[in-house]
């Protein structure tokens, strides 16, 4: 099954957040408007990631949408680490709305959403979500997950519904960041300094 046909859907990116004894929160792209009476939308969550296990709890999630003005390093940040162990909001910028952690700096929008509905997907879970409140912040451009592979050069962890394995396209060497999974090509200099996440090349491994 030819599965890169799938990478010709096109989508969003947004932080998803939720709050029960702590704040959590991951980066998806998987959002879509289901219904537009009374809105409903849904996000889709794979089970491992503590962000579906809290939102279950709180029965209510938080929406930030991403601006091509985003700073990369909330999507490293949000996306390559779970809040299981590490605090996502501590250095960033976010506001308390409806008793949620919301991003809001460089965001075009926040959508706050009470959990109505969840559907089993096998490795996922898909939410519903009824709308209660929303706010636009900016009219910067949303962030397209063709603006964030194609001009951030990000890619997306195995956690993440549209992961697809990067296949060795030569024998040149090539290192992997551990921290945001950004591939770079060719020796690594001392010096170098991962362009998504800002991490030092020891945080880089040898793959090819
Ligand atoms: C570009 C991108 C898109 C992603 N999309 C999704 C998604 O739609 N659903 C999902 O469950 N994880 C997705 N992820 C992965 C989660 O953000 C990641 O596993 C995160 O570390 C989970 O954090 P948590 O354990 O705090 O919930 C995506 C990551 C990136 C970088």
């Amino acid at each position: 099954m030819d599965k890169t046909v799938l990478q010709d859907i096109s989508y969003g990116m947004y932080i998803v957040s939720s709050k029960a004894s702590k704040n959590v929160g991951c980066v998806i792209n998987t959002l879509t408007q289901v219904t537009s009476e009374n809105p409903i939308i849904s996000i889709c969550l794979n089970k491992d990631n503590y962000t579906n296990q809290v939102i279950k709890k709180s029965k209510k999630f938080a929406i930030s949408i991403l601006s091509e003005k985003c700073n990369p390093n909330i999507i490293s940040q949000f996306g390559f680490q779970t809040s299981e162990n590490v605090d996502k909001f501590q250095n960033a910028v976010y506001q308390e709305i409806s008793g949620l952690p919301v991003l809001t700096e460089n965001m075009c929008a926040y959508i706050i959403c009470e959990l109505i509905d969840v559907i089993d997907a096998e490795s996922h879970d898909v939410f519903m979500g009824r709308v209660i409140d929303l706010k636009k912040l900016n009219n910067i451009n949303p962030m397209t997950y063709k603006y964030y592979h194609e001009v951030i050069k990000g890619k997306a962890p195995k956690k993440a519904p549209t992961y697809i394995e990067d296949k060795k396209e030569s024998n040149e060497e090539q290192w992997v960041c551990s921290i945001c999974g950004y591939v770079h090509k060719g020796p690594i200099p001392e010096d170098f300094v991962c362009p998504i996440c800002g991490v030092d090349a020891s945080n880089f491994q040898k793959i090819n």
